[in-house]
């Protein structure tokens, strides 16, 4: 049987989502934090306080820009429907999300509305309702200051929003479950992962291969979509990966771990800014040394979920190259995983291939062209290469 824990993939994934800024950092996991203590104490079933566990983890899922994603920081930020709407259609893609992504899309709802939803008052989801009200206390709080000196600021803030943004009756619930230090202390970088573990109510529940493909299918058209240049490029190296995979003699377990490492290769790139990948010009050293965190982002965030060891190692060393210059590991020769020997291939002839901000695409024959020459170099295996180059003609 697998050991691959549900919880603990989704804490890791909600962590994924706010790798973007040092500003943000954690924003997912405190805002669970936050929402599941005001579950408690209202005395939320079981059955709901799953649902809100996943709600706050997921809730900001559908903020694609770093400009997005300050803005909703902002204690005033007057919600626009763009990232709850594109938080729903995400979520609907998973068979694993579809019971929260309505959740998700009403959680800047206000008690009084306006609201773009139509709903107010009682008619918004509670769960929703609750992720709301911890996502703005969330935003109020500051690494700069000794937490217990925030706690009476934050409510009287909050507080001046009662029965307007606000349900009455949760912000009795949070004056009451606020009251002990612990939840403020709880909330300080220091122990909040061990303390979001502690908080996932349920069964525990095991993954198969095909759930994990499954969940990670969102997050891989969530990079996707960071940029316009890179619209289909986690699917087309994937798609080119198993083309190349099926020449070799990989059993269907290892052809599933491909499945899901070649479409995770880039999730670290969700901490890369979008004005790097953007750019209309070449990149300077320093922007190219903060795309370099990507593949050591990937691995971090897989690798933390037990039963995905191989498939973070694999996912993560993409941009290895076979005499070592490669990054971040600096692995070579039979130190890279064939895994990801074959992911390189596809991922450098997929980006020659596709449009970049200062560059056309390539045609076939010349980025062929260009790989033969980087498995001259050992950069890249020659093998693959070639194998690519029968694929590519079929
Ligand atoms: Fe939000
Ligand atoms: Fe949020
Ligand atoms: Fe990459």
């Amino acid at each position: 049987m697998s050991n691959i824990k549900l919880d603990e993939l989704l804490i890791s994934l909600s962590r994924a989502l706010d790798l973007l800024s040092p500003k943000v950092s954690e924003h997912h996991h405190r805002v669970t934090l936050i929402a599941m203590r005001l579950g408690e104490g209202l005395g939320l079933s079981e059955e709901d306080r799953v649902k809100l566990f996943r709600t706050a983890l997921f809730h900001d899922i559908g903020v694609v820009t770093s400009k997005d994603k300050l803005m909703i920081m902002d204690f005033f930020y007057t919600a626009s429907s763009a990232h709850t709407a594109y938080g729903r259609t995400l979520l609907n893609e998973s068979s694993f999300f579809t019971d929260i992504s309505d959740l998700v899309f009403h959680h800047h709802d206000r008690w009084l509305g306006p609201n773009k939803s139509e709903v107010i008052k009682d008619d918004i989801p509670l769960i929703s309702q609750i992720v709301g009200l911890a996502d703005r206390i969330e935003v109020l709080l500051t690494s700069d200051k000794y937490i217990l000196i925030q706690q009476e600021p934050i409510l009287k803030k909050i507080s001046e929003f009662t029965g307007t943004w606000f349900n009455p009756k949760l912000i009795e619930q949070l004056k009451k479950s606020s009251r002990p230090e612990y939840f403020w202390l709880d909330l300080s970088d220091r122990f909040l992962h061990e303390k979001v573990e502690a908080l996932a109510p349920g069964k525990e529940v095991y993954l198969s291969l095909d759930d994990v493909l499954s969940i990670v299918q969102i997050f891989t058209l969530l990079v996707d979509n960071k940029s316009r240049f890179m619209k289909t490029h986690s699917q087309s190296v994937h798609e080119l990966t198993m083309k190349l995979a099926a020449a070799r003699n990989f059993n269907d377990e290892d052809l599933k771990k491909i499945k899901i490492a070649s479409l995770m290769h880039d999730l670290g790139k969700l901490s890369i800014p979008d004005d790097i990948l953007e750019k209309p010009s070449v990149l300077t050293k320093e922007e190219y040394n903060i795309i370099k965190r990507h593949p050591y982002y990937t691995c971090q965030i897989i690798r933390s979920v037990k039963g995905l060891e191989e498939i973070s190692h694999w996912a993560s060393t993409h941009h290895e190259r076979l005499n070592g210059s490669g990054y971040p590991f600096k692995l070579k020769g039979d130190d890279v995983p064939l895994a990801a020997r074959i992911i390189a291939v596809a991922d450098v002839f997929t980006a020659l291939h596709e449009d970049r901000p200062y560059r056309k695409k390539l045609p076939k024959e010349q980025a062929i062209r260009l790989l033969e020459q980087q498995a001259k170099q050992e950069l890249l295996d020659g093998e693959i290469v070639e194998t690519l180059k029968k694929v590519i003609a079929d």
